[in-house]
């Protein structure tokens, strides 16, 4: 987006209401090349990994980087990721300016580097803070302005709901919950009783997250917790059709047939979003790892894994897949839910 022209906003809430499906956002996994591709394949509003707004003061050429996405990924939010209200609110002009749609607030990092700064999750345990954060945020920009938190810091320390009503009072657009604690890490299970609970006593729409791995589960998910929505990671990493069948099964509607499941062509798609935005390198190490997460749970996949972590180059990368995506056809995909998977992120 140049800064110039100026963009025609879908407001992230009317999108909801067309496919309530939103990419969670994952550091390192959705960049702007991933995201073009989860929107071919249905996924609503998508946002950037975090970015430091600190960084963006600094003007790093890394962290513009981190900002870009083109026109087809609309409704798009940049994350953004600090403790300070004046650095946060000039971030937020600066996404602004980029043309985003709405700028997303991170309070839901666990990792140590960020929460030592009064960052991410750290921000749940000090919410004259996070009001003050927020509170500058929404007075220096247009856009929408969204959170996305924990369910709170520890287990006797869950206070998402007093959250949601902070936000609700300076204007937030919506919650996104993370149903763990921070110091539950990605231990244990999604709390979604904790979810239904805490959207059951808020006035400002909530988007649940956490464990979504089948659309059979996003939709039931959506419709027991009464959420305005839900966000999808890492299960997309498995099943990137998660999105496509999510929004067939919630519109009542047969899958769509245009896919015919055609894992091959789906990984020839990402493949090219992949070589468009990253230099040959960092190509080679997506296609690797997206290879592999694809491949989770049909047979031969650790014999695949390991034989194509050993290819250096980037065709015989892509035509490794395409034998292994190739012999998919109808083949059903082992549930895996129960198996320990990127048990570690920035939210
Ligand atoms: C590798 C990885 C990176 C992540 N990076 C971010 C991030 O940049 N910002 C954020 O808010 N959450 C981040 N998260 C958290 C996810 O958005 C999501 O809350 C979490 O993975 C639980 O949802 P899931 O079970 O659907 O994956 C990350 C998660 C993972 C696994």
């Amino acid at each position: 987006m140049s800064a110039q022209s100026t963009p025609i906003h879908i407001h992230p809430l009317e999108a909801l209401k067309k496919n309530p499906f939103v990419l969670a956002p994952m550091a390192g996994i959705t960049d702007h090349a991933f995201r073009s591709f989860m929107k071919k394949l249905d996924a609503s509003v998508v946002v950037t990994e975090l970015v430091s707004a600190t960084g963006i003061e600094y003007k790093s050429q890394r962290t513009m980087a981190l900002m870009s996405f083109d026109e087809t990924q609309r409704p798009i939010g940049i994350q953004l990721f600090g403790e300070d209200p004046e650095i946060m609110a000039r971030g937020a002009q600066v996404a602004e300016a980029q043309g985003a749609d709405f700028v997303d607030v991170n309070f839901g990092c666990p990792v140590p580097k960020v929460v030592k700064k009064g960052a991410g999750s750290a921000m749940m345990k000090d919410l004259p803070l996070m009001e003050k954060v927020l509170s500058s945020m929404v007075k220096s920009v247009k856009i929408p302005v969204t959170i996305k938190i924990r369910t709170g810091w520890e287990q006797n320390a869950r206070n998402a709901v007093d959250v949601c009503k902070l936000a609700h009072d300076v204007g937030i657009t919506w919650v996104a919950i993370h149903g763990r604690t921070r110091a539950a890490g990605y231990s244990g299970h999604a709390d979604w009783d904790f979810i239904s609970e805490v959207k059951a006593k808020s006035k400002i729409p909530i988007l649940g997250n956490g464990d979504i791995l089948t659309p059979q589960k996003a939709v039931s998910r959506l419709k027991e917790s009464g959420c305005d929505g839900v966000l999808i990671g890492r299960g997309a990493l498995k099943n990137p059709l998660i999105f496509a069948d999510a929004l067939s099964l919630w519109k009542g509607e047969e899958l769509r047939t245009d896919l015919k499941r055609n894992y091959a062509g789906i990984f020839k798609e990402l493949n090219e979003a992949i070589r468009a935005h990253s230099s040959e390198h960092i190509t080679n190490i997506q296609l690797k790892k997206f290879a592999s997460w694809f491949s989770t749970g049909y047979e031969g996949s650790s014999a695949f894994r390991k034989s194509i972590f050993q290819l250096k180059n980037n065709d015989e990368v892509l035509s490794c897949a395409l034998d292994f995506f190739g012999s998919i056809g109808d083949i059903e995909q082992a549930d895996t839910s129960e198996d320990n998977f990127l048990m570690g992120g920035h939210g």
